[in-house]
């Protein structure tokens, strides 16, 4: 029997890894893991962290994390008041991708590697900030997912979705 003490874990994505027989179900989401996410990991681009269950090979789920910006004029009105006008717009973390394996789902498996992606969002704020986490549904089941967890759609783009670093500081670091 394998030896599963350590297990589950989170690691940054590496060459150790099987991402040819990662399978979620969505093809742009396994094409993602099996052929950009090491590349753009070399160019910077985003950091891809794997979620592994049962050993150190096979990937249970992953998520991938940049840097973006966010135009406050995409934001509804009350809430954009609360922050600077500047010409760049102001500093958000993208969780560009996240997904289970088809032979994990259901197991909380999804709503652990969302809450690995807001603490490591949170934690890097610590040296470069950021005030919000963005997310790109990929369905309409996706966005219902995240509004799960209290990311709100923007106005009249229900597949991009925001929560305020506020609001992910207590969910991950407590009042
Ligand atoms: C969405 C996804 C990540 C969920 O993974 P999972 O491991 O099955 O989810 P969990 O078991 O952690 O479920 C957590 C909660 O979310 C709910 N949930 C799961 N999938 C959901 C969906 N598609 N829509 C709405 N709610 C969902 C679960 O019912 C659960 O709630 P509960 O505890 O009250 O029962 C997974 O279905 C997936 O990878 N889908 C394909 C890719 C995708 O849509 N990625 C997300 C955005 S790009």
């Amino acid at each position: 029997m394998a030896n599963l003490v350590g297990f589950p874990h989170f690691e940054p994505l590496g060459a150790q890894h099987d991402r040819a027989a990662f399978s979620c179900g969505t093809a742009e989401l396994d094409e993602y893991i099996k052929v950009l996410a090491g590349q753009h990991a070399r160019k910077k681009i985003s950091t891809t962290t794997v979620l592994l269950v049962d050993g150190p090979h096979r990937i249970a789920g992953y998520h991938s994390l940049s840097s973006t910006r966010l135009d406050l004029g995409e934001l509804p009105p009350d809430l954009a008041r609360q922050y600077p006008r500047y010409a760049e717009g102001i500093p958000a973390t993208l969780l560009g991708r996240l997904a289970v394996d088809l032979f994990y789902r259901g197991h909380g498996w999804g709503e652990a590697l969302l809450m690995n992606a807001l603490e490591r969002s949170y934690m890097a704020t610590g040296v470069v900030a950021s005030a919000f986490v963005i997310v790109r549904a990929i369905d309409s089941a996706a966005t219902q997912f995240y509004a799960r967890y209290g990311f709100s759609e923007f106005p009249g783009d229900s597949r991009r979705l925001y929560l305020p670093m506020r609001t992910v500081q207590h969910l991950v670091a407590g009042p």
